[in-house]
């Protein structure tokens, strides 16, 4: 069975930058996120280097992620940074209340997510505590952090074992005001915001951009509230959306579901494009000149966690379902791309949305991963407008379109085209016509498998993994493209 659809790709018409920010990341203090998926310590038998796990660090480094955000979410606002510095042995232990009520033991602190972000070799984005912290000790975080020498909380640092002071290119003031940052108000939590900010202070020569905990799904208002009040005094605000199945609290399964659940996640995540465009509009009121960004700082599936796990560590699978998601946001991301400079997955490794699972020294790439390292030559391309006629995919009164897509001219000069086919049965054939490229050659990689449901597991791990797409041709400027049912396909063309 096989569906059609046009599309015109205007490689004539380059638009804005796609920021490479999209592809953030955040890693929480939260089950085993960190403890256990990225840091086993340096006395683990799990190969390490510096405590970090050398598995992880590598299958992150091929992504070249951009941004991690780190110690929350809700965390952030029960961190207290003192905590986690000095010998790790003499480190506060305490309970993470917000995340399965289990022992914190701090030796994942400041030092050891820096050291992380230099391993990697991306950006740290640091989120500060509005909810239960001080503006001073949010002032001698950033200072501990950031300057050079001479100050007591330098030599401190120093003392610590950090000569150098870091980049703190992203620092976030607060998070989730509206809930668990506080249960504020947008009017207080506006002018707790003004307040914060001021004592975020850089040296002279050090960018940091400051952040505002933004809105939960569409509450418009807290958008609206926190742009007039504090709108100049912010360089981006956030927006938290999850892709949640039948409501909160998550219910649904991750990788047991029907084809009712398949399409409503989908017709869940296609809600961010609407989202992003609603909270826009409020921002262009107040910004016209779009000097403040809009940062997706969470987004992702929030199912039920799996039996057997702790529910408050956010354990979940992640199936051929969860890679269509990805591609859907990175789309809808990139069509934004004048007001959406960041947007971080909830979270790296082991929790919801993940990259990356692990199981004591075993580790397993999920399909969300392969569509985070399909759509690499995204990060910072230029934006090609790629018009989609397509027929709805239809299934139990819910309706989407069946081809998703978008396009780019990445940093190479080549154009990209991604195509997602939400159809679970029906194979589309799609035919672009393309302006503006004398281009000949095509190739590319196509993510699919046999089941809506399918996933790689620590048994079986490669189930659903990028393959070679020999499906389009490109002749007289015409690109047509026969698109598996279920796949995210993406394209080079030169
Ligand atoms: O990502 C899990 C949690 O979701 C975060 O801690 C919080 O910010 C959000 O509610």
């Amino acid at each position: 069975d096989t569906t059609t659809a046009t599309a015109t790709l205007r490689a004539d018409q380059p638009g804005e930058t796609v920021s490479r920010y999209i592809f953030g990341q955040f890693a929480e203090h939260l089950g085993y996120g960190i403890y256990g998926g990225i840091w086993v310590g340096e006395d683990s038998k799990i190969p390490n280097t510096r405590g970090y796990r050398n598995d992880v660090v590598a299958a992150l480094k091929a992504l070249d992620v951009p941004v991690v955000r780190w110690p929350g979410g809700c965390f952030a606002d029960e961190y207290y940074w003192r905590d986690g510095v000095g010998p790790r042995g003499e480190r506060r232990v305490k309970v993470n209340t917000h995340w399965g009520g289990v022992i914190e033991p701090n030796s994942f602190g400041t030092h050891e997510f820096m050291d992380f972000t230099e391993l990697l070799g991306t950006d740290a984005y640091v989120s500060g505590n509005t909810g239960s912290g001080s503006p001073r000790e949010m002032a001698e975080w950033v200072e501990y952090m950031t300057f050079p020498k001479d100050s007591s909380l330098a030599e401190e640092r120093r003392r610590n074992g950090r000569d150098q002071p870091w980049a703190v290119p992203f620092f976030g003031i607060g998070n989730e005001m509206w809930g668990c940052g506080g249960n504020m108000t947008a009017e207080h939590a506006a002018n707790v915001h003004r307040q914060y900010q001021t004592f975020v202070k850089v040296p002279a020569g050090q960018k940091v951009t400051k952040v505002a905990a933004g809105a939960n799904v569409d509450d418009y208002h807290w958008t609206e509230t926190m742009m007039r009040i504090a709108g100049k005094h912010m360089d981006a605000l956030s927006l938290h959306y999850y892709t949640l199945l039948g409501g909160w609290p998550p219910r649904a399964h991750s990788f047991e579901f029907d084809e009712a659940a398949w399409i409503g996640t989908l017709k869940a995540a296609l809600r961010m494009d609407e989202l992003i465009t609603k909270h826009s509009e409020i921002m262009d009121r107040h910004d016209p000149e779009k000097k403040v960004a809009l940062y997706v700082d969470e987004w992702g599936t929030w199912y039920k966690g799996v039996d057997g796990v702790n529910p408050g560590f956010l354990h979940q699978q992640n199936t051929l379902r969860d890679a269509l998601v990805a591609s859907l946001h990175f789309d809808i991301f990139s069509r934004h791309a004048e007001r959406v400079k960041m947007a971080n997955i909830a979270q790296m490794v082991n929790v919801l949305q993940a990259m990356i699972l692990t199981k004591d020294a075993q580790m397993l790439l999920t399909p969300t991963y392969h569509v985070f390292e399909m759509y690499k030559p995204w990060q910072d391309s230029t934006h090609l407008p790629f018009e989609l006629e397509t027929p709805e995919y239809r299934h139990g009164g819910i309706a989407v379109p069946a081809v998703h897509g978008s396009a780019v001219r990445g940093k190479d000069g080549k154009v990209y085209v991604a195509l997602t086919n939400l159809d679970p049965d029906m194979a589309a054939n799609v035919t672009a016509s393309i302006r503006g490229l004398q281009a000949t050659n095509v190739s590319g990689r196509v993510l699919t498998a046999g089941a809506i449901t399918a996933h790689n597991s620590f048994d079986q791990p490669e189930t659903v993994k990028p393959a070679a797409f020999d499906g389009a041709r490109l002749a007289g400027g015409t690109l047509t493209v026969a698109l598996p049912a279920k796949s995210v396909v993406v394209l080079a063309l030169q």
